[in-house]
């Protein structure tokens, strides 16, 4: 088994009452995976939603719920437990114990150990859209951001009360980035990174469009593997049918002229840009307005040049370090150090097309990864295991440029 990213971090996880509850058991077990050490405690509440048992098996620890309880003092005092964590998450957090806690209660075990602890601080609200809404949550929760408690979420959509809005529990996994981004510092940890991935499509009118076969996977690995590496990472994507990686943040576009003006509004905030989208290199001169009769018996349709995005994003004048692909059928290296060359990257990764099996929409892949002065082969793996790898050459090229352009 690999060390995972949290091994040997002490997670202090608390569980308030709530129908999200039983989403922390999925927390817990994720965590352990990652090999955090987790230890449990629960509101009164809690334990009306999820037995304590389930804790207790998923996280290998007695759970503790009672301030004063002989037994467990003597193994571990509440102070003791409180100085033992290195992050305590309360998730769900009700709006009773968000109330608790912005006014310094310490009227049970878990707001007690709050008012302990010396580390980090994370609260990931659940509760209903009315209540997260009601100005007194809202105060509250202004009130524990101010004094450095972080607040992840809530997420917007379908409550189990049948509303619909702002109250949701982060997803699990969600959480774990969250977790691991507030624990970690990775090789890329506070580097803002831009991805394009996905194709585009260009229309031809209102119901139909050129396009190409791009999955997206690729973007969307590397999306992940970077952000595993601790950056924070937005995704400009085109159509597909992928889910945002955990801890990514997603931006939803269409054509490529939406992708170039997304990646624009965007491009000076960020330290590391890769174009991994499929960009539809011509799109149809003028789209038709209303949709196209079949009266004709030929349609000929005319194409214009769409701008090359990652080449505009490498000519600006203080460039991000700047990675772009290239698929080639044919003398690999050549064409794609040419291609790096000519649109000024800084890093090409490569990929042989036309082979039966690698490529798009295939779940394996192999690149050559070029920049001035070095190569590297990443030999044939499945696309998550491949970005991972690619993501550890971009995050050392970055940081040799860094480091060469700033030689303190
Ligand atoms: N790219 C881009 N904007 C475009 C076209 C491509 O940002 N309008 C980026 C892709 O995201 C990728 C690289 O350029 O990083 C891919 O280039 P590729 O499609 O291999 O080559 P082209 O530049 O399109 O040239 P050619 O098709 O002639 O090989």
């Amino acid at each position: 088994m690999t060390a995972g990213r949290l091994s040997g971090r002490k997670i202090l996880l608390g569980v308030s009452g709530g129908i999200a509850a039983y989403k922390a058991a999925e927390l817990t077990r994720l965590l352990r995976g990652e090999g955090a050490e987790v230890r449990v405690v629960m509101t009164a509440a809690a334990r009306e939603f999820v037995s304590p048992l389930t804790f207790q098996a998923l996280s290998g620890n007695p759970v503790r719920s009672e301030l004063f309880d002989p037994a467990h003092e003597a193994a571990m005092g509440h102070i003791e437990l409180a100085r033992w964590a290195d992050l305590v998450l309360i998730a769900p957090a009700s709006a009773n114990v968000v109330a608790r806690l912005a006014h310094g209660l310490a009227d049970d075990l878990l707001t007690t150990l709050c008012l302990a602890a010396a580390c980090p601080l994370a609260v990931a609200p659940a509760m209903n859209q009315g209540m997260w809404r009601h100005a007194a949550t809202q105060e509250n929760v202004a009130r524990l951001a101010g004094r450095g408690t972080l607040v992840w979420g809530p997420a917007e959509g379908a409550q189990a009360c049948g509303d619909t809005g702002p109250g949701r529990l982060l997803e699990p996994a969600d959480l774990l980035e969250r977790i691991a981004g507030a624990l970690c510092r990775g090789p890329l940890a506070g580097v803002r990174v831009l991805v394009t991935a996905g194709p585009t499509r260009e229309p031809i009118d209102p119901v139909r469009y050129v396009g190409n076969r791009s999955s997206g996977k690729m973007g969307y690995a590397l999306a992940q593997a970077l952000r595993a590496l601790g950056a924070d990472v937005v995704l400009v994507s085109g159509p597909t049918a992928l889910p945002t990686p955990a801890g990514v943040a997603r931006v939803d576009v269409e054509t490529a002229l939406e992708m170039q003006g997304a990646v624009a509004s965007r491009v000076a905030d960020c330290d590391l840009f890769v174009g991994c989208a499929a960009v539809a290199d011509y799109r149809p001169a003028a789209p038709a307005p209303g949709k196209i009769k079949k009266t004709a018996e030929r349609l000929a349709l005319e194409l214009v040049r769409n701008p090359d995005i990652v080449a505009s994003v490498a000519a600006r004048a203080a460039p991000p370090f700047t990675v772009g692909f290239a698929a080639e059928t044919e003398r690999l290296v050549e064409q794609a150090d040419a291609k790096r060359r000519a649109k000024g990257l800084h890093l090409v990764a490569a990929n042989l097309v036309g082979a039966a099996d690698t490529g798009f929409e295939h779940d394996d892949n192999a690149l050559t990864v070029l920049w001035d002065g070095g190569s590297a082969v990443l030999e044939r793996a499945p696309k998550p295991v491949l970005a991972r790898r690619l993501a550890a050459v971009i995050a050392e090229r970055f940081h040799a440029r860094t480091a060469a352009q700033d030689p303190r």
